[in-house]
């Protein structure tokens, strides 16, 4: 070449070239020759001194050995980058064929998959799945539901009130009210079921002080004739579904005061099949739900014309339903969180294998 200049850079670079081996040198090669103060940076600084006619060709010769670094430069910064990431994933594979550390797999408490069971059951039916709130007003959880203050049937559900008008709610009754009042502006038919945790001050061998309820609701025109009939027909696919078959099922007449004729609904003793044991007191029965038709003054107080409005509610006690289900000899086995109890519920899918 005809620049000495250019030439010592040329070879100067063919001589450094041979020295990289790693991306850190070719990094450092690349200051050397293209930083600031690098040799081609300098080369080309040099143009501006050099006579007009040769600019051109100087140019020329510069651009050469410019093209030449960089094409070593891209070539060699693939070649150190993929290794540098081929090492890099190496490092950070995962051996799968490595037993894992054991996580205890929790289970399904037995109330729950009772709730759920009921839930599809209902779904099924085109009822709606509805909550409503623990700590509860008075006005919701009595008065509304035709229980005012000083009512004696408030005697049967001794209560954890916080305040005066805030309680933790008796019974999922209160969601009947509150649903009814949510529609009053322009009543529409409801179908519903409530189930959630209830509260009462009671603590002996088959109460705790919390436990669980499903309130249901029908409300329809008067004229589609929602009866006793269609309460009776529902409490049996009910507890064909949710308890098992071959279960009798007894209406006994009894008061609520949010309903008009009431019932208290049983079934044979799942334990003596209706023969009389300790159980069931000998009776062959056992109590599992009050219901009845919806009281008219129910429907007055939460904004539904009982002229025009009528149905049936029913509220069982969840608990009760899954000891049958499971055949669970003590409530208390419910709630005292034993491991070795609850596990039995362990099962891989949500089936309880029982039909
Ligand atoms: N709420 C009642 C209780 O806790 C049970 C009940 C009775 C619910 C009759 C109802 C009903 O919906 O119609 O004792």
């Amino acid at each position: 070449m005809k620049y000495e200049s250019v030439n010592e850079v040329k070879k100067q670079l063919e001589e450094d070239i041979k020295n990289v081996s790693n991306i850190s040198e070719l990094n450092d090669l690349k200051v050397k020759y293209l930083g600031k103060k690098g040799l081609i940076t300098e080369l080309n600084q040099k143009i501006k001194d050099i006579p007009n006619e040769e600019k051109k060709e100087f140019g020329m010769c510069v651009n050469e050995v410019r093209n030449s670094f960089n094409e070593f430069y891209e070539e060699k910064k693939n070649k150190y980058e993929t290794e540098i990431l081929n090492k890099k994933l190496e490092s950070e594979a995962i051996d799968i064929s490595l037993p894992s550390t054991k996580v205890k797999r929790g289970s399904k408490h037995p109330v729950n998959r009772m709730i759920e069971r009921i839930e599809d059951l209902f779904v099924s039916m085109g009822y709606d799945v509805v909550e409503g709130p623990e700590l509860e007003t008075d006005e919701y959880c009595f008065e509304r539901l035709n229980l005012p203050k000083g009512h004696p049937a408030r005697d049967m559900q001794d209560s954890f009130y916080i305040t005066d008008e805030y309680l933790l709610r008796t019974q999922t009754s209160a969601v009947q009210a509150r649903t009814l009042i949510a529609n009053q502006d322009e009543p529409k038919p409801i179908r519903i079921i409530v189930p959630g945790k209830t509260y009462r001050k009671e603590d002996d061998a088959t109460h705790s002080h919390q436990f669980c309820q499903c309130e249901g609701l029908v409300v329809d025109r008067l004229e589609n004739h929602v009866s006793l009939a269609d309460l009776k027909g529902t409490l049996e696919v009910f507890v064909k579904e949710v308890i098992g078959d071959n279960l009798d099922l007894r209406f006994r007449p009894s008061y609520f005061p949010f309903t008009e004729p009431s019932y208290e609904v049983d079934v044979t003793c799942f334990k003596c099949g209706g023969k009389g044991c300790s159980l069931c007191k000998d009776t062959g029965w056992i109590e599992i739900l009050g219901a009845g038709i919806v009281h008219p003054n129910v429907l007055r107080m939460n904004g539904y014309d009982p002229e025009k409005w009528g149905g049936f509610a029913f509220g069982p006690g969840l608990e009760r339903l899954t000891m049958f289900r499971y055949g669970i000899p003590d409530m208390r086995y419910l709630y005292t969180n034993d491991i070795r109890f609850l596990e039995e519920f362990d099962r891989k899918d949500d089936s309880d294998g029982i039909k």
